[in-house]
Parts: C-alpha cells; structure tokens; sequence
C-alpha cells in the first residue's frame, strides 16, 4: 500500500512545525511526499503529475497548517486540478474511487477556543467539512483528522513554553499512522 502526501506549506523555510513533521516522516517505505509550493513556485500545478501520483497511491494524506479556517491556496488549488471532471467526477470520473484522504493539520489557536459557540464559532471537524465533502463527492473516504492545536507561528503573537514537545510527541503520532495500513489508522486530535 502506498502513501501519497500532499504537502501545502508557504513558508516552509519559517516552519517550526512542519519542518519537523516532514523530518519525521522523511524515508518511511511507500511514502511519496509532494510540497507544492516547492513544486510550484509559480502556483502552476501540472494537473497530470498530480493525478498520476494520487492514481499510485491508496492513501493520500493533506498536511497543511490551517490558514484563516481553511487550507493555504496551493491545497485548494491541488483539489480544483486533481479532481477533474471525466477523471474524478462526472462520465468516467471514477480513478480516486475507494482511496483514502487523512488531514493532518496544525493550528495557532488552542483546542478550547475550537468549539460550538466558543472563541472560533465551531469545531475543527467542522471547519474541514468542504475536504471533507469534496473527497466524498469523488468516492474518497475521510478518517477524523490528526490536529495539533495551539503551535503558533505568527510574529507578536506569543509561543506556549511546551510547543516543542507537543511538536515532537505528534510528529511520532504522525510517523506511527504513516507505518501502519491505512485501513487501522485512526485519526485523533492532539
Ligand atoms: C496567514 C495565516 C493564517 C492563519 N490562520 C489561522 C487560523 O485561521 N487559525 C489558527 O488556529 N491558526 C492560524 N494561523 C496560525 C498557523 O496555523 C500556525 O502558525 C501554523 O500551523 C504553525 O505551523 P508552522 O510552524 O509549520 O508554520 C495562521 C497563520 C498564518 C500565517
């Protein structure tokens, strides 16, 4: 079974996170990893390299910090390219058909402002609703996310004094779902 991971990250080089996410995950077998904005510096997908490596894979992972409550641009870009109509949707559009999509995510807010009627409105699982209804759409599965809140990365807006260890304790949560069948990973917030 191989792994997909679709990486979109803007400033990747400033990452404390993800840099840390993708070390982790750096040699697994069967593990591809693509970061479109390394690919893509000019935000031109090639549609057919991207769909080419989704169609190798079973399972395709979306790492992303959350930017305004969605994905950066390049994800949203990733999606109106990979699932095309004729290869997605529509008349014969049925090549991502049974393969599965895991997020795997961070946020700067804290968990507990992430709730019904609470500081950010709703909850994580929530605000991915749109990942998750357009993988549906094209006959995708979707496991409940792996989120790692309260990581900010933001100039001016301060950092927790455990960031560090909550980083590397999910990055091994991380490296552990990517090893293991896609069939028993099970998402989980952090
Ligand atoms: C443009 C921008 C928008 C952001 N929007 C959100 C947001 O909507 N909610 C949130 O919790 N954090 C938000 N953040 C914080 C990032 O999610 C956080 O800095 C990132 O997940 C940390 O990962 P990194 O160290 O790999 O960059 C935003 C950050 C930036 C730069």
């Amino acid at each position: 079974m191989s792994t997909l991971v679709v990486v979109s990250h803007p400033h990747l080089a400033h990452s404390r996170a993800h840099r840390r996410l993708l070390a982790a995950i750096a040699g697994l077998p069967d593990v591809a990893i693509r970061h479109l904005e390394a690919l893509y510096p000019d935000s031109r997908i090639d549609a057919a390299a991207e769909q080419a490596a989704a169609l190798a894979a079973s399972r395709i992972v979306f790492q992303f910090p959350l930017y305004w409550f969605s994905t950066p641009p390049m994800l949203k870009a990733w999606q109106d390219e990979v699932y095309a109509v004729g290869f997605a949707y529509g008349p014969g559009g049925t090549r991502l058909r049974g393969k599965s999509v895991q997020l795997v995510l961070t946020a700067g807010g804290a968990q507990e402002k992430y709730r019904q009627g609470g500081h950010n409105r709703y909850e994580i699982v929530d605000l991915l609703r749109p990942l998750e209804t357009a993988a549906h759409f094209v006959g995708m599965t979707m496991p409940p996310p792996l989120v790692l809140f309260h990581v900010p990365n933001v100039e001016g807006i301060p950092v927790p004094a455990d960031v560090d260890a909550r980083i590397e304790a999910f990055a091994r949560r991380y490296r552990d779902l990517l090893a293991a069948p896609a069939a028993v990973a099970a998402g989980a917030h952090a």
